[in-house]
């Protein structure tokens, strides 16, 4: 029995619905386990901007500092597109992780078996792997500008990692590895970059730590091609905040659909944030069409990492994992013969097998 203080950035586009759904299957979980969990809305990203002139305002930053952790929806809309870079939703996102100091962020791609027929891969085998991301370094954090250069107007933007950073990351991801199959591959692209140079390096340096777990290095273009071809073949990916990015989002599709895709950002402390790795999904915002499976698995996994609470992270995923078996699909997971459910009735559906 506890009592847990979540702040909660519903945030834009299909941000509130996946929220929502997500809270309701916290709430039956507080019922079943005899739990309380209050939620404490932040209001970040667009709808922050649309209503304080700002994305992140310090009394949204605020309550996610003194919460047990967070749990988020999406950020982002068009209309923002031309803002300054300082006004945009995504610096919302970026800030909060940036102020948590959450750099590990885990983001698990497990093929459901129920899902089979929606993957995109002819013989996808038995996908069950781990991007660990470093979230809060890299090319997305490096000193950026506008300058004049040879061929005009230039934007810049810096990628560099130091030794710290990599170290911490490596050992999030070798200690990861402990726990599920022992392998780790690490992605970056050495034969090109001075910051992969040092990566690389330092990944090596911490694998002494862990005789125990496989290291492999894997150029990152070959990398997109492997998960591809045989994306059984890894367990745990680590890898920095650009690659990271963008592999995440293809291993999703690898499993079926980014709507089903969970993420936890997190560092040595128990405060950390969850939310599905999928965006905020404007042109299907506020229509019920939204899968909220991200999210609700995303809510699992903080209470697995955030509260040490296993059997009630069980529950969920086994909910959804009988759902998803009894055939009920969103948009995203269309399967001919089946009907489309909304994001309201799947998340009923899901509810109801907690
Ligand atoms: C993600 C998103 C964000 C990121 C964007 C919205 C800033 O793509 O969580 O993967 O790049 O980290
Ligand atoms: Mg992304």
């Amino acid at each position: 029995m506890g009592i847990y203080n979540i702040a909660v950035i519903k945030g834009d586009g299909i941000g509130p619905e996946v929220v929502e759904s997500a809270m309701d299957v916290l709430t039956k979980i507080g019922d079943r386990y005899s739990h309380t969990f209050a939620f404490n809305e932040s209001v970040c990203g667009g709808v922050a901007y649309d209503r304080y002139g700002e994305p992140l305002p310090k009394e949204s930053l605020d309550i996610c500092l003194m919460s047990d952790s967070v749990l988020l929806g999406a950020v982002g809309g068009y209309q923002y597109d031309n803002l300054p870079y300082e006004k945009r939703p995504e610096r919302a996102l970026l800030g909060v992780r940036k102020e948590m100091g959450l750099y590990a962020n885990l983001r698990p791609a497990k093929l459901f078996s129920a899902l089979s027929k929606v993957c995109p891969l002819k013989s996808p085998g038995d996908i069950d792997l781990l991007v660990v991301r470093e979230l809060i370094g890299g090319i997305y954090f490096g000193e950026k500008g506008m300058r004049q250069g040879k061929y005009g107007s230039e934007g810049y933007d810096i990628m560099a990692y130091g030794e710290l950073e990599v170290e911490r990351i490596a050992r999030v991801a070798f200690e990861l590895a402990q726990k599920r199959r022992g392998k780790v591959s690490s992605i970056d692209k050495a034969n090109v970059l001075k910051t992969s140079g040092l990566w690389r390096k330092c990944v090596h340096d911490v694998h002494s730590d862990y005789p125990d777990v496989q290291l492999e290095d894997v150029l990152v273009d070959n990398a997109a091609m492997q998960l591809v071809r045989e994306p059984s073949q890894f367990d745990v990916i680590v890898t920095g905040n650009l690659f990271g990015d963008i592999l995440s989002d293809l291993s999703a599709m690898c499993v079926g659909s980014i709507g089903i895709l969970p993420s936890a950002s997190i560092n040595e402390t128990t405060r950390g944030l969850y939310e599905p790795i999928h965006g905020s999904a404007p042109t299907i915002a506020g229509q019920n069409i939204a899968n909220p499976i991200a999210t609700i698995l995303s809510a699992a996994m903080m209470l697995r990492y955030a509260f040490n609470l296993s059997d009630e992270a069980d529950a969920i995923e086994r909910a959804v994992d009988k759902t998803l078996n009894e055939g009920a699909r969103t948009a995203d997971l269309r399967e001919e013969g089946l009907p489309v459910l909304g994001t309201k009735e799947m998340t009923e559906k899901i509810i109801n097998n907690i």
